[in-house]
């Protein structure tokens, strides 16, 4: 999506994939990675959300990018937080004791403030790209991310021909041709959510399912 996509869904702030509480998924399989207190973990298109909270209460040092200025804002004061502000390269950097986020375009974020990451997230970000730029996306994170370093990576599937996205529809079979290059992957759960979720059942989608994986990023 074009950044002018996401700038204009925060100015009328039309944001329904924002969980108003911690994502159920992260609280079940967060704790698989068995990552040491103090490790640092990257969280890409992170929004506003409250998953950088948890993450930062498990004794994290919490990295996020996002694009658009008035969402880290938002997080920062929703959640009462002291922040300092500075320029860093092309990005503002917002930080507060175990958060910094850097507002600005993922693409031109520099690996060398990220590269003592051992830890990653990845919810409604590589399904937030349409197909003709989803690979692109994950080469971007593979640069960035370290070897060895381990995350949780969270994804719908749903027939895409049924409903614009996004979300986009990313399958099992995506993944693991697009991303295995770069990740070991390993599927951790597959749920239907197609209930729990108005636009798609008003929209008719016939079905729609959430999946985990585990990503360890290659050597
Ligand atoms: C679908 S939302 C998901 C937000 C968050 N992960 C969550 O779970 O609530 C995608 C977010 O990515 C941000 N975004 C889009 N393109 C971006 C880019 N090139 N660099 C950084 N952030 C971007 C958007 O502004 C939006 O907040």
């Amino acid at each position: 999506m074009q950044p002018s996509f996401w700038h204009e869904k925060w100015a009328s702030q039309q944001i329904g994939f924002h969980l108003g509480e911690i994502n159920p998924l992260l609280l079940k399989y967060w704790d698989s990675l068995s990552l040491p207190s103090g490790a640092q973990v990257f969280v890409p298109l992170c929004g506003k959300s409250l998953d950088l909270c948890f993450l930062a209460e498990q004794g994290l040092d919490v990295i996020g990018c996002e694009l658009n200025q008035s969402a880290v804002e938002q997080f920062f004061s929703e959640n009462q937080l002291d922040l300092e502000v500075r320029q860093s390269g092309e990005h503002q950097c917002y930080s507060t004791e175990q958060i910094t986020l850097y507002q600005g375009d993922l693409f031109c974020l520099p690996s060398e403030l990220i590269s003592r990451v051992s830890g990653f997230y990845d919810r409604a970000a590589l399904i937030a790209w349409p197909e003709a730029m989803r690979r692109q996306y994950v080469q971007q994170l593979a640069k960035l991310l370290p070897a060895g370093s381990k995350g949780l990576l969270i994804t719908l599937d749903y027939p895409q021909e049924t409903l614009n996205g996004p979300p986009f529809a990313v399958s099992h079979d995506w993944v693991t041709a697009n991303m295995s290059e770069y990740f070991e992957v390993i599927p951790l759960s597959t749920e239907d959510v197609l209930s729990e979720n108005p636009r798609f059942v008003k929209k008719q989608v016939p079905w729609l399912t959430e999946s985990v994986y585990r990503l360890t990023r290659k050597g």
